[in-house]
């Protein structure tokens, strides 16, 4: 299927999803990083790696316009799958209705605790002992859906802010490939709320 990656950053994860994507047996083909900034520093990096990358620009435009722009832009391109990587614009409902289980997000906590932002500060005051990463499947609520795959790492004594997103953001480069896959094959069920991925077929 084809996948576009949406992004607002550096796009860290975004690239993490165009390496995997480069090798023949990965099953999803990225044909479009699409940025709601022009001064993503990720547009840079998808274009040195021959990603094609384009803006849709949102601020100062209502949620609705920027997205008739975003809906017109991905069944253009004929987008099947979206995945979000630092993606800072909030989706209206009708939006995430309309690609309901075939959107995922990446988001750097271990979900359902501390959706949002600022979560490494958030988990450090909170004394969490484990801190992560999540995948899931984008339902209407910010950093909500049904859970795809999760990463644990270690909260360390002398652990910053920044020492600890570096831990987790390794993490999140591993999973986000993983986890695109098991979509992009057909292999994620979600029942009663929750997401299981099926075996691979022989
Ligand atoms: C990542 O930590 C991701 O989990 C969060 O925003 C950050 C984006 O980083 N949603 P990058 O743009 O992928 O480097």
């Amino acid at each position: 299927p084809r996948v576009a990656i949406l992004i607002s950053g550096r796009g860290s994860n975004m690239v993490a999803l165009l390496e995997a994507a480069a090798h023949p047996d990965y099953p999803a083909e990225i044909a479009l990083v699409l940025s709601n900034r022009a001064d993503a520093g990720g547009l840079d990096r998808a274009r040195d790696m021959g990603a094609p990358a384009m803006v849709v620009p949102s601020r100062g435009r209502t949620r609705e316009d920027f997205e008739a722009e975003l809906a017109g832009v991905l069944a253009a391109q004929g987008i099947e799958i979206l995945a979000l990587a630092g993606f800072m614009r909030v989706l209206t409902p009708g939006f995430v209705a309309a690609w309901e289980g075939r959107m995922i997000n990446i988001h750097p906590s271990l979900l359902p605790s501390f959706p949002g932002l600022d979560t490494h500060a958030r988990a450090l005051a909170g004394g969490v002992r484990l801190h992560g990463c999540t995948v899931h499947l984008v339902s209407a609520g910010v950093d909500e859906g049904p859970i795809l795959a999760q990463a644990a790492v270690p909260v360390q004594m002398h652990d910053t802010e920044e020492t600890l997103a570096a831990r987790v953001l390794e993490q999140e480069h591993r999973l986000y490939p993983a986890a695109l896959a098991w979509l992009a094959a057909g292999r994620v069920r979600v029942q009663g709320g929750r997401a299981y991925v099926a075996a691979a077929d022989a």
